[in-house]
């Protein structure tokens, strides 16, 4: 058993649904086990300018159907420089926090693998994004909430399509990440998804176009913003082009993906790596992201957690062809 007396809590990337339901699982587990726990606001950005404050029991009161992060978060230059992030563990040496739990992706992940590296100071990491793109768990927390944002965002986009006879390339987030289109495109029952992951979907799209059913009426087709067919508006763009008359529009679904109350899927993810960090940190754990592998908390040093080399499931694909057929 570690003996931490206070833990510094932060949130940092891109807001997700689900953050407010894991600062809360930390505050209260923390309190729990007579842990401390120090609200950083705007991630890195707050550590560097010592924008803390000591969180309690009715901190975190009322927010665990709350989208967003009530720490806030932003990106942060400072940290990215060996003199930033002395100035950061400065001041989390003057409010005493000897651990701390972050909460993001990728780049939180690797800003929290170097300062963990260069001082002495335990660190772990809650999936904290919506893209899902993190190995070491089976979903990071806010995908649930986006991808059915997005399902039904899409099932109106499909009302107004059936009205017009209309093909509609809807583009979801994701950053270099396909999971939030492969899901939603099968739930939206999308004629096609092109994904990163998949350097033929442009191709199949327009052969299914070329050569699919004739007598449907209207289309819809999901694109992740990563996919290199350039974007959804270059897709509407060379779909208008080949094929006249499709009456095409384009529609960018945007920052909806970010917000929202978090599902009950999400907030109880949340609420369990919440907890488990606070655990892992008294085990003596660092460096080290929380995750749900197969319904059971694992833990995934940072190095692994983000590495993007996770696999798309052909399967998905397949299902998508078999069923828009
Ligand atoms: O990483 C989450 C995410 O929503 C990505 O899917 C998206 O590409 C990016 O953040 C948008 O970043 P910002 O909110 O800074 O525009």
């Amino acid at each position: 058993m570690t003996q931490i007396k206070n833990i510094g809590l932060y949130t940092s990337g891109g807001d997700a649904p689900g953050m407010n339901a894991a600062i809360r699982a930390v505050v209260r587990s923390a309190l729990y086990y007579d842990i401390e726990v120090t609200g950083i606001l705007r991630g890195y950005e707050g550590m560097v300018r010592n924008d803390m404050f000591k969180m309690n029991r009715k901190s975190v009161s009322n927010i665990v159907q709350r989208g967003g992060t009530i720490l806030k978060t932003a990106r942060c230059d400072a940290f990215r420089t060996p003199e930033g992030r002395k100035l950061a563990y400065d001041n989390l040496k003057k409010n005493n926090i000897d651990a701390l739990v972050a909460i993001g992706g990728d780049g939180t992940f690797t800003g929290a693998k170097i300062f963990g590296h260069e001082y002495d100071i335990p660190i772990v990491g809650l999936p904290g994004t919506i893209d899902n793109d993190l190995m070491g768990t089976d979903f990071t927390i806010g995908y649930d909430t986006a991808i059915n944002t997005v399902v039904n965002a899409v099932d109106k986009i499909r009302d107004t399509a059936e009205s017009h006879d209309r093909l509609f390339i809807v583009e979801v987030m994701g950053r270099d990440s396909g999971l939030i289109a492969l899901r939603t495109g099968i739930a939206a029952g999308a004629e096609a998804i092109l994904i990163p992951e998949n350097k033929n979907g442009m191709a199949g799209l327009l052969d299914r176009l070329e050569n699919g059913r004739k007598d449907k009426t209207s289309r819809i087709v999901i694109a992740a913003e990563g996919d290199d067919a350039g974007g959804a508006f270059e897709i509407g763009r060379i779909v208008t082009e080949r094929f006249p008359h499709y009456d095409t529009r384009v529609s960018i679904l945007g920052h909806i993906q970010r917000g929202g109350k978090p599902t009950c899927m999400d907030r109880v993810l949340a609420s369990r790596v919440g907890v488990a960090a606070v655990e892992a940190l008294r085990d003596g754990h660092r460096n080290e992201m929380i995750g749900v592998i197969h319904n059971e908390i694992s833990y995934t040093p940072f190095e692994h957690a983000i590495k993007h080399d996770h696999e798309i499931s052909n399967n998905f694909l397949k299902i998508v062809e078999i069923l828009s057929l």
